[in-house]
């Protein structure tokens, strides 16, 4: 069990600086990192052909200018799409707003699928500490193999086994407890973060899945149940909570003394933390 950080709250670029630039792109995660951001949130799930992706979403419609589900593609089929044309410049037109980030077509790696290698391979040469939050998609229907590759990879990195999970510069997150049981028992020093929708009433006096250390809580769960954050500090767990883009939801963060905050907008919490 991990205690409450002493240090300030960090601040995650949920999907990288994801307001400004396409999400999982590695423009988005390039301007996480200029932004100052302490650790970068990412999504992740398998191709066809084995490899990892960061993508949200089952299919690549909404976020790329193809169609289909990322598991049934392959990563050749997946190099050729473009991931950034939901941030044109008719998108920050629409919006009446000067745009934060300029698709260039010549730049075709800041735009292209995002492997989860490339990723770390980008937080590596960052130059500074920068952290990865990396959450496991699709975890029941691949049965093992997501986590299998996630922590091969990690391995590789000199990642996959930190001798002190208080300061591992990579936690697994997953709303499946499975998948984190799975990736506890490869790797058992790894930080796990349980995220929660909802609080399920087994969960309610503050306790988590056994063996996980970080509770991750949506900003509605926080809003919703006052007395549930103090409960999970209580039990020893630290607090990370998605997705917290507004003033005020910045500011319950703080005074409940929560230890991450996970953003689109990592520049605009930092401000506001002071920082
Ligand atoms: O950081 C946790 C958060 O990303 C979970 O929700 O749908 O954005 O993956 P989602
Ligand atoms: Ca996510």
């Amino acid at each position: 069990m991990t205690h409450p950080r002493q240090h300030p709250i960090h601040v995650v670029a949920h999907r990288g600086a994801s307001e400004d630039a396409p999400e999982h792109t590695l423009a988005a995660y390039r301007k996480a990192i200029e932004d100052g951001a302490d650790a970068l949130e990412c999504d992740v799930r398998l191709t066809a052909d084995g490899h990892l992706v960061c993508v949200h979403d089952r299919r690549v419609n909404r976020t790329s200018n193809g169609r289909g589900a990322v598991s049934a593609l392959e990563l050749a089929d997946l190099a050729a799409l473009d991931f950034g044309l939901r941030k044109t410049r008719e998108f920050w037109r629409a919006r009446d707003e000067q745009p934060q980030w300029e698709h260039r077509p010549e730049d075709r790696e800041a735009t292209s699928v995002l492997t989860l290698e490339r990723l770390l391979q980008l937080v590596h040469d960052a130059g500074r500490r920068v952290e990865l939050a990396i959450e496991t998609k699709h975890p029941t229907r691949w049965a093992g193999q997501v986590e299998e590759r996630l922590l091969l990879l990690l391995k590789r990195f000199g990642l996959d086994a930190p001798a002190d999970p208080e300061r591992s510069p990579v936690r697994v997150m997953s709303f499946s407890a499975r998948s984190l049981h799975r990736v506890r028992a490869a790797s058992p020093t790894l930080p796990t973060v349980y995220l929660m929708q909802f609080v399920s009433p087994r969960l309610r006096d503050g306790r988590l899945p056994a063996g996980v250390s970080i509770a991750g809580p949506s900003i509605r769960i926080v809003r919703g149940h006052p007395g549930y954050i103090e409960r999970l500090k209580a039990a020893g767990h630290q607090v990370h909570v998605w997705t917290v883009n507004e003033p005020e939801d910045i500011d319950l963060c703080v005074e409940l003394g929560v230890d991450a905050i996970i953003t689109n907008r990592p520049r605009a919490v930092l401000d506001r933390l002071g920082r």
